[in-house]
């Protein structure tokens, strides 16, 4: 299984970019998480990533470019877009804008909208496989749908197995939780996704703080699933102990029984970056569950936050188990 990881090297992204652009899947790191990356204007790849994560076909992906004027053929960009890609890009923030006709992306990946995500990453090794594929690819998050985002190229290998051709090998993201994603293709602006930018950087831009919808309904929502990001064990937040058998992730100083701490210090930069790779570590047969406790809202607070609700949120029955 791990046969499929390669470092980074200069020889292995070559190899990549010859990959995606014969409509393999390649898994890359970027400064958020790992992304599952194909070419995005190939349908047929395009619909390998679906069935690879077991991902909805209303759910769009986001097309990751190499530098800024790559995204000028796809979408249509207003002054107020422009100065948001300007400051933020490269960096951890998405804009949803309206799609240019004849933009050369397949419709499957923007699941049928009018509008396209894209997106200019922070990494050196996803900007240099864009580059060496030559064209825009997507790239949802490398993990089976609905589960933990993988922050680490074996995170991805146990959750996607032999889907991708190749992972290549980064080391662990920066970042440690998804792009933030915001939609200027409606009337107002519209925080689909709270991420790695966090919503106060963008006031300014905006003339205020974007609106935000907590849960997403397709079709202008589609991703944002109640259930995400989950875990096998029962997530339980705001705790202030461990109940007997559960796991305590803590956050700034720790109670006695504390498993992990995602910041000693209460930092909210390192707990993003821990946050996946400690759900993941927390998640084994000897716990009955996993406790955390409270995370400020504010900043990149708000973005790990949306990710523990949607982790403990209760799942839906899958066929033939659980009572
Ligand atoms: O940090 C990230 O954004 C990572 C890395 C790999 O770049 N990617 C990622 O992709 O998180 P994914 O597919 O897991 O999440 C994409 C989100 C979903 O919530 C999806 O619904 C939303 O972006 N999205 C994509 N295109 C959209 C569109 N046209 N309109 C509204 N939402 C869209
Ligand atoms: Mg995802």
């Amino acid at each position: 299984m791990t046969g499929l990881i390669r470092p980074a090297t200069p020889d292995n992204i070559a190899e990549a970019g010859r990959l995606l652009a014969a409509g393999r899947l390649v898994a890359f790191p970027t400064e958020t998480v790992y992304g599952l990356g194909a070419d995005a204007g190939d349908d047929r790849a395009v619909a390998a990533i679906f069935a690879a994560k077991n991902r909805p076909r209303f759910n769009p992906l986001i097309v990751h470019v190499a530098d800024i004027a790559a995204a000028d053929p796809l979408v249509e960009i207003d002054a107020r877009a422009r100065a948001l890609m300007d400051r933020f890009w490269p960096g951890p923030l998405t804009l949803v804008l309206p799609r240019r006709k004849g933009a050369p992306i397949s419709l499957l990946a923007s699941a049928g909208l009018d509008s396209l995500a894209v997106r200019l990453p922070d990494h050196p090794v996803a900007r240099a496989v864009i580059e060496a594929a030559a064209r825009p690819l997507a790239a949802p998050s490398a993990n089976a749908s609905g589960a933990v985002s993988p922050t680490r190229a074996d995170h991805v290998a146990q959750s996607l197995g032999a889907a991708p051709a190749m992972i290549l090998d980064g080391g662990p993201c920066r970042v440690g939780i998804e792009s933030t994603v915001l939609d200027l293709a409606g009337d107002a602006p519209l925080l689909l996704r709270p991420g790695g930018i966090p919503a106060e950087s963008l006031a300014d831009f905006l003339g205020g703080m974007p609106a935000t919808i907590a849960t997403m309904a397709a079709p202008r929502a589609p991703g944002l699933l109640e259930s995400h990001y989950a875990p096998s064990l029962p997530v339980r937040l705001n705790a202030v102990r461990p109940n007997p058998g559960e796991a305590l992730l803590a956050f700034g100083p720790a109670p006695d029984g504390a498993t992990l701490n995602l910041s000693a210090g209460g930092d909210p930069a390192e707990a993003a970056a821990n946050l996946f790779a400690m759900l993941r570590a927390l998640d084994r047969p000897e716990f009955t569950g996993i406790a955390v406790m409270p995370i400020p809202a504010a900043g990149l607070g708000a973005a790990i936050n949306d990710r523990l609700r949607r982790a403990a949120h209760p799942r839906r029955q899958t066929e033939g188990t659980g009572p």
